[in-house]
């Protein structure tokens, strides 16, 4: 019984490139070729799929959730004003309390984790002066770590709490300092704390005299060192105020103020970077 060719062959058919019923070929390959590619392929994939975990893994178990295992080992951090502005120009009208509203309430928002009555629920009141040194003793962490409180009245004239409404429409702005955070850093010794200076960059603008808050424009040194934001959860950057008390109005005055440290070495030193310990801002105080 032939079947009487009941089964059409197409002997030779242009499909058979794909599926040839003669030689039981799939795309020119057999069952157990593509099999073997198959499995080559997942073998293969496995590979490097476990390749790709043990690296992952390897490199995880290196990373410390509390330190970064890569950080610059720079010398002297940046430092940052508020309110920054636009492109760190800070100008407003003496005269049209909308042109420094918006400050002001930015300001207030800033501030607003350094009222004295968060900071005393948060954080604790250090002995100043000295480091607040809280290592860890060995393989054991001593996390997290408590923080010192820096209270919004410290800023005295510059806190937005006293003498509000005359901070900026009487011509006398405050600008606030901060030194961007590095952790480890220890800016100071012999109890001497970094303090900021602030001054004309250009000599012949009057920048006049400047009131610093806290007294002497100092960043305690009880704030340092930072253990990073993981370990020190309720740490809130020192601040530095500084009061223009009598500067030029409808001028740009170009400000520069730069920290000074008996660590952290002559900032004007490092040619590479001249960002480093310093920042430059343009005030513009209209009538
Ligand atoms: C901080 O104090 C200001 C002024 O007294 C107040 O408006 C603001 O709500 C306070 N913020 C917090 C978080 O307590
Ligand atoms: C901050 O303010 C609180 C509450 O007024 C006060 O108890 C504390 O001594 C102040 N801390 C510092 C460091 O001045
Ligand atoms: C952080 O602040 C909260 C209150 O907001 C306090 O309960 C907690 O103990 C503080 N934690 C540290 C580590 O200072
Ligand atoms: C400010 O500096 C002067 C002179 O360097 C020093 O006598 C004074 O005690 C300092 N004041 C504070 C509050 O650190
Ligand atoms: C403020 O500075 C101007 C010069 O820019 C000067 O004439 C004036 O006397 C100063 N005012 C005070 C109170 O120092």
């Amino acid at each position: 019984m032939s079947g009487g060719g009941a089964k059409e062959e197409p002997r030779g058919s242009s499909w058979d490139f794909i599926w040839n019923p003669r030689t039981h070929e799939l795309m020119g390959r057999t069952a157990t070729s593509w099999g073997l590619i198959l499995l080559f392929y997942l073998v293969f994939y496995l590979f490097l799929a476990g390749m790709f975990a043990l690296t992952m893994y390897v490199m995880l178990l290196t990373l410390d959730d509390y330190r970064p295992t890569w950080q610059d080992r720079l010398t002297t951090p940046g430092m940052m004003i508020r309110p920054k502005g636009d492109q760190l120009h800070i100008a407003f009208s003496v005269s049209k309390a909308e042109s420094y509203n918006g400050l002001l309430s930015s300001l207030d928002a800033f501030l607003s984790p350094y009222n004295d009555s968060v900071q005393a629920q948060t954080n604790d009141n250090c002995p100043p002066n000295q480091y607040f040194i809280q290592e860890d003793s060995g393989e054991v962490r001593n996390n997290p770590k408590r923080s010192c409180q820096f209270n919004r009245t410290a800023l005295d004239l510059c806190s937005g709490l006293v003498d509000r409404s005359p901070t900026a429409s009487s011509g006398q702005p405050c600008v606030l300092l901060k030194l961007n955070r590095v952790i480890g850093m220890l800016p100071g010794k012999d109890g001497q704390s970094p303090y900021v200076s602030c001054g004309p960059k250009v000599y012949d603008v009057n920048v006049g005299p400047l009131a610093y808050f806290p007294p002497n424009g100092t960043f305690n040194l009880m704030y340092y060192p930072y253990y990073g934001s993981k370990a020190q959860v309720n740490y809130t950057q020192p601040l530095v105020a500084v009061k223009f008390l009598n500067a030029s109005l409808n001028t740009d005055l170009n400000i520069e103020c730069h920290i000074n440290s008996n660590t952290l070495g002559d900032i004007y030193a490092n040619e590479r970077d001249k960002f480093a310990g310093r920042v430059s801002f343009t005030l513009r105080i209209n009538a």
